[in-house]
C-alpha cells in the first residue's frame, strides 16, 4: 500500500466505522425515549381505535360529496348513529367502487358502507351485518323514449355502474359478450352519457334513479320499475371472520332501529317511513 491509500482506506473505515456507530446510536434512541414520550402522551388520552369506512361518494342520497368536499348521507348517518351506538369512531373515505371489496381484503379500510347489496356470491368473500335497506333496481331512460320494460333492453345501449347489481342484471338480460352494455365508473357518468344521448337507458339502484330524476328535471328523465327484478338488500361488509366487528355494528344496527333513530333517519331521506317490517333484522336471519 502507498501512503496515499492507506490514508483513504483509514479515512473509509473511519467513516464506516463512524456509520455504524451513528445507526447503533440511532436504533439506540427511540426506544430510550419512547417510553416517556408515550407514557406521556397515553395519561390524559387513551388511544381510541378510528375505524375507517370505505364508500364510493358518488350515489345520492345515500353518499356523495357536498360543496365542502364532505361525505354525506343516508347511509352515512346510519353509520354514524351506529357508531355512536356502539361507542365506535369512524372516519370515512371516499373509495372508487372498482376495488372498494379489495380494501377490505387488504386492511386498508375496516368496513364499508356502499349501498352495498347483499348477495351470495360477495358473502364468499366477506361477511356482511343485517341489511339495513330495501332495494330494488330501476331503469332510467329519457321522458321521451319508447322504452317501456327491462326486456325492450335486450338489443339497446344500457349503462352501468362496472360492477353493480345493475350491471348484472344487464349482463344476465344480453349475455357476457355484449358489446352494448355501457360500464361506467360511477352511476352518475352513466346517467350523464344517457343526458347527452349516448346510451338508451340507464339500469341502478332505485334510490338513485329516482333522487337522480328528481334533483335534474333539466334532464328530462323518467323512470321505470319492472318486476324482473329482485329485491335487495343492503349491508355493511366487513372483511370474512371479522366477527368482533360485526357483532359490534349488528348491536348498533339492532339499537338503532329499536329506539326510532333509523325511522328518523328514513324518514328524512326518503319522505316517508320505511315500510312496515323492510330490512328488519329478522328477515335477514331466514335468507
Ligand atoms: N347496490 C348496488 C350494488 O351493490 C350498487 C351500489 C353502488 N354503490 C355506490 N356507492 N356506488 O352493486
Amino acid at each position: 500500500m502507498t501512503a496515499l491509500t492507506t490514508r483513504r482506506f483509514l479515512q473509509t473505515a473511519g467513516l464506516l466505522i463512524a456509520g455504524v456507530v451513528l445507526s447503533a446510536c440511532g436504533k439506540k434512541e427511540p426506544p430510550a425515549a419512547a417510553p416517556a414520550a408515550s407514557a406521556v402522551a397515553s395519561a390524559p388520552a387513551p388511544a381510541v381505535k378510528v375505524y375507517v369506512v370505505g364508500t364510493d361518494a358518488a350515489y345520492a342520497p345515500f353518499e356523495s360529496q357536498n360543496e365542502k368536499a364532505e361525505i354525506v348521507g343516508f347511509d352515512i348517518d346510519v353509520v354514524k348513529a351506529v357508531a355512536q351506538k356502539a361507542g365506535m369512531e369512524v372516519k370515512f373515505v371516499n373509495t372508487p367502487w372498482e376495488g372498494i371489496f379489495n380494501t377490505l381484503q387488504q386492511g386498508d379500510r375496516d368496513f364499508l358502507v356502499s349501498a352495498i347489496t347483499i348477495t351470495p356470491e360477495r358473502k364468499q368473500t366477506m361477511d356482511f351485518t343485517e341489511p339495513y335497506f330495501d332495494a330494488q333496481q330501476l331503469i332510467a331512460v329519457k321522458q321521451n323514449s319508447k322504452i317501456g320494460k327491462f326486456d325492450d333492453l335486450k338489443k339497446l345501449k344500457v349503462g352501468v355502474q362496472t360492477g353493480t347489481t345493475g350491471d348484472e342484471v344487464v349482463t344476465k338480460l344480453q349475455g357476457k359478450t355484449s358489446t352494448n352494455i355501457k360500464r361506467f365508473e360511477s352511476t352518475p357518468l352513466a346517467l350523464k352519457e344517457l343526458e347527452s344521448g349516448g346510451i338508451d337507458a340507464v339500469v341502478a339502484d332505485n334510490g338513485v334513479v329516482i333522487n337522480y330524476v328528481t334533483n335534474n328535471p333539466g334532464s328530462k328523465f323518467k323512470s321505470i320499475a319492472d318486476k324482473a327484478f329482485q329485491p335487495e338488500q343492503y349491508g355493511l361488509a366487513v372483511k370474512k371472520g371479522n366477527a368482533d366487528l360485526l357483532a359490534k355494528l349488528n348491536k348498533g344496527l339492532a339499537d338503532i332501529k329499536a329506539d326510532g333513530t333509523y325511522d328518523k333517519l328514513y324518514t328524512q331521506y326518503f319522505g316517508a317511513p320505511a315500510p312496515k317490517g323492510a330490512a328488519a333484522p329478522a328477515s335477514a336471519a331466514s335468507k
